[in-house]
């Protein structure tokens, strides 16, 4: 008897010392293969619970959300219940959180009110992205395998009516130090499904992106990341189904490493676009790209810089004349299928007169690339081509490196456009310039 009262209080001592269950490994082991740039802040303990109310009729639930959040901000755990659908038809600026887990087991709904996210969203001041609530704070994990729906066709639908309207994008992580993100199952997000910026330290691990509009309209600018302003950011093993860009680095991403990705109807894992906007400078420096699966895409390796002189793409996508450099970038083994770029490097982004480009060359310089280790096969868009390389004048880039690349399109060729880049250290068959 006396015995086993010991043994309970010793249990019980154990059990503070150690985390809630949950998450407790530390987040340098869980990268891999690759290890990220610096390693990343081991969370510390949790030691309470919180489980998160619903209503259960469709009403909004983000008081509760939130009052969990509070309760057990400061070393604890908030646990979203398998068996519950969550509604969110509020913004929550959730950049207090300290030291917290969210552990979503269920789903988590945000609403279809356009007009009140229109309003209400947060502006994030870059390519006008809003997101819907912003996660931040310090060592924040979420995960739990659950699901965050953006109800994302009401979106893709409005956007087909007018394409000046303002769609959250499903995840912003902004300000975030520390942290981990997933497993977790996204879908159908209005825009992006991730906006990370002004963080540092987070590791995205097992995300699950799939959404797909059901109408005539397409899902637009479902990039599956754009990171900006943030440093020593990993992103691996996720399976990504979207539109646009699967990874996308946006000015000032330094010390970015992704890896394992399984990429399907995206754009491909791009640097940019760059040099959007005069007068600002964009860095993008020491990314490393490992280990990418590449189904039905644009691109796989894409590298897109604005040129010198104002160009439009889109009445909502215009610029040029941004300065900055993008430098030390690696993209290290790759397989793609139905890819219509293997490679595409453009200083002439927006600017499809390759004339006026080359007039105004990009004030944004490209240096340090290394592409290698890529096999597979384009689709028939370009042929004879699989990859692009073109620069805007023989001065902006610089000591860029392709090698091992066994990519054929499907009538066998394999050339590639080389304009104004140093082509002794392009180990690919250039048989054509831009002009
Ligand atoms: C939903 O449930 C709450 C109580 O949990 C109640 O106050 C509210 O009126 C209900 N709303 C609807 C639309 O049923
Ligand atoms: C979000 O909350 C932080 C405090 O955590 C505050 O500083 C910031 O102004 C808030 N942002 C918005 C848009 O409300
Ligand atoms: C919005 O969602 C509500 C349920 O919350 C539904 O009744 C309504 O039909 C939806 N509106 C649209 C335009 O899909
Ligand atoms: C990031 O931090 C800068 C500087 O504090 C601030 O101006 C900006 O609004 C923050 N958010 C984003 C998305 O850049
Ligand atoms: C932001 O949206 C406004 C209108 O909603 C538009 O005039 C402006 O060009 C947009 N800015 C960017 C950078 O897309
Ligand atoms: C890509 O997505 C389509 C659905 O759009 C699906 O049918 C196909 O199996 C997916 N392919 C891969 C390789 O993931
Ligand atoms: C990016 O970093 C450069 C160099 O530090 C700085 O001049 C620029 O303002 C930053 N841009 C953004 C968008 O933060
Ligand atoms: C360039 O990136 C590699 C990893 O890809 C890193 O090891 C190296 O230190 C970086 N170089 C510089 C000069 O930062
Ligand atoms: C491209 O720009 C040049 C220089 O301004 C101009 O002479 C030429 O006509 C343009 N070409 C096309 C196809 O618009
Ligand atoms: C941009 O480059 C042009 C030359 O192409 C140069 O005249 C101009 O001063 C540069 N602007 C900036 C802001 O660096
Ligand atoms: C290139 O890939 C094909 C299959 O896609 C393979 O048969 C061939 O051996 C590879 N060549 C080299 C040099 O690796
Ligand atoms: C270039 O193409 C020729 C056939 O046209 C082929 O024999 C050669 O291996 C190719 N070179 C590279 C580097 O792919």
């Amino acid at each position: 008897m006396k015995f086993t009262h010991v043994l309970t209080q010793a249990l019980g001592l154990l059990s503070l010392g150690g985390a809630v269950e949950g998450f407790s490994r530390s987040r340098n082991d869980a990268c891999g293969p690759l290890k990220p740039y610096r390693s990343l802040p081991t969370s510390k303990s949790r030691d309470k619970t919180c489980h998160v109310r619903s209503h259960g009729n469709g009403t909004d639930d983000s008081s509760y959300i939130l009052s969990a959040l509070n309760q057990c901000n400061h070393g604890g755990k908030v646990v979203f219940d398998a068996d519950k659908e969550y509604i969110i038809g509020t913004a929550l600026n959730l950049t207090f959180l300290q030291n917290i887990d969210l552990e979503i087991l269920g789903k988590i709904l945000f609403t279809n009110d356009t007009d009140y996210w229109q309003a209400n969203a947060f502006k994030q001041g870059f390519q006008n992205a809003t997101t819907f609530f912003q996660l931040g704070g310090e060592d924040v994990n979420m995960y739990g395998g659950g699901t965050l729906d953006g109800n994302g066709q009401v979106w893709y639908d409005l956007y087909a009516e007018d394409d000046l309207i303002l769609r959250p994008v499903l995840i912003g992580v902004i300000g975030l130090k520390g942290g981990t993100i997933g497993p977790l199952k996204l879908r159908y997000s209005p825009q992006y499904y991730h906006f990370v910026a002004n963080s540092s330290d987070v590791l995205f691990d097992g995300i699950d992106i799939s959404g797909y509009s059901k109408s005539d309209n397409e899902a637009k600018n479902t990039d599956g990341w754009d990171t900006y302003r943030s440093t020593n950011i990993v992103i691996q093993n996720s399976v990504i189904n979207n539109g646009d860009d699967c990874v996308s680095f946006k000015p000032n991403s330094t010390e970015i490493l992704v890896q394992n990705l399984h990429c399907n109807g995206s754009h491909g894992i791009s640097v940019g676009s760059l040099g959007q906007y005069e007068g600002e400078v964009d860095i993008v420096e020491n990314v490393y790209v490992y280990n990418i699966s590449m189904f039905n895409a644009s691109d796989m390796a894409r590298i897109k810089v604005w040129p010198g002189g104002p160009s439009a793409l889109e009445p909502d996508l215009q610029g040029g004349g941004g300065s900055g450099s993008v430098k030390n970038v690696t993209y290290d083994t790759a397989f793609i299928d139905n890819v219509e770029w293997a490679i595409e490097i453009t200083q002439c982004y927006g600017q499809d007169n390759i004339t006026l480009c080359n007039e105004n060359p990009s004030n944004l310089t490209i240096s340090d690339i290394y592409i290698k280790n890529f096999r597979g096969t384009t689709s028939t868009t370009e042929d004879p081509f699989v990859g692009t390389i073109v620069c805007s004048s023989p001065d902006t880039c610089s000591n860029i490196n392709v090698s091992n690349i066994n990519v054929t399109s499907p009538i066998g060729t394999n050339e590639f456009v080389c304009d104004n880049v140093d082509e002794t250290l392009l180990k690919v068959n250039c048989t054509a310039t831009s002009q």
